[in-house]
């Protein structure tokens, strides 16, 4: 390790006593992937050096705040994983979750297949690829996506992911609620039954998120229609 990132490493603050809570007895793991991320994750470019300070409450317990929102069991697609966020945090806090981590950039897959190996996490799969080229090959129970792209595309690239009666979460923060509202009147369209805003994470304090839920009828996904001239709508 190099005196720089020895020296960023030791930015990285002791997790809070909420951490205990979310994370219980895979404390440890989730304490190794911090440290991932603050030495390895910055020096590859993967997040930025002014996070390593805020890992804790912004990242990693602001993502496993989202796992209450996810059923026992369940099949979970993170789209645009990056660094693992939130995908590697869900399948640390949640072993009986089974994460496939979509990530298109061949840098960042190499990435996260290492940080699953050296932490040993037999429930992630990491997959190559846009979320759009797997339309119609994964159908989750789950699919997440954080800071990916505006709602408008992102329920584009995720709800073809969703299997019928399952649901898509996309963490939004501030924006939720005015990102959602305008997708709304086509959701229905696309095979949605039901859609809101949910806080996570309440007694987390900063940790603190909005999640945009979008959950399918039992038909599924709809794609929209081609108009006549070869657009979507
Ligand atoms: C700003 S990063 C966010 C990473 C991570 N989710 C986080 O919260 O830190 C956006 C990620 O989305 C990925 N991405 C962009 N377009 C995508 C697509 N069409 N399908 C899947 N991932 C995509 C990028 O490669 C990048 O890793």
């Amino acid at each position: 390790m190099t005196d720089e990132t020895a020296a960023r490493v030791a930015t990285l603050p002791a997790p809070p006593p909420a951490a205990a809570a979310l994370f219980g007895a895979a404390m440890p793991t989730i304490g190794r992937y911090a440290g991932i991320l603050a030495a390895a994750g910055v020096e590859r470019g993967l997040i930025g050096p002014r996070e390593v300070p805020r890992l804790w409450d912004r990242h990693l317990m602001n993502c496993a705040a989202v796992a209450e929102l996810i059923p026992s069991g369940a099949h979970v697609v993170d789209v645009g994983s990056g660094a693992g966020l939130p995908g590697v945090v869900l399948a640390i806090a949640r072993p009986d979750l089974r994460v496939s981590l979509v990530e298109p950039l061949l840098r960042r897959t190499v990435f996260l297949a290492e940080t699953v190996e050296a932490l040993g996490l037999r429930n992630v799969e990491v997959l190559r690829n846009r979320a759009e080229d797997w339309a119609g090959r994964l159908a989750a129970d789950v699919v997440t996506a954080r800071a990916v792209a505006p709602l408008e595309r992102l329920v584009g690239w995720c709800l073809p992911l969703v299997r019928p009666g399952g649901m898509m979460l996309a963490l939004k923060g501030e924006s939720a609620a005015a990102e959602l509202a305008q997708v709304a009147d086509s959701l229905r369209g696309q095979g949605a039954a039901h859609w809101d805003v949910v806080e996570v994470g309440a007694v987390l304090g900063d940790a603190a998120t909005r999640i945009v839920r979008i959950e399918l009828g039992r038909q599924g996904f709809v794609p929209p229609r081609k108009t006549a001239r070869g657009k979507r709508r």
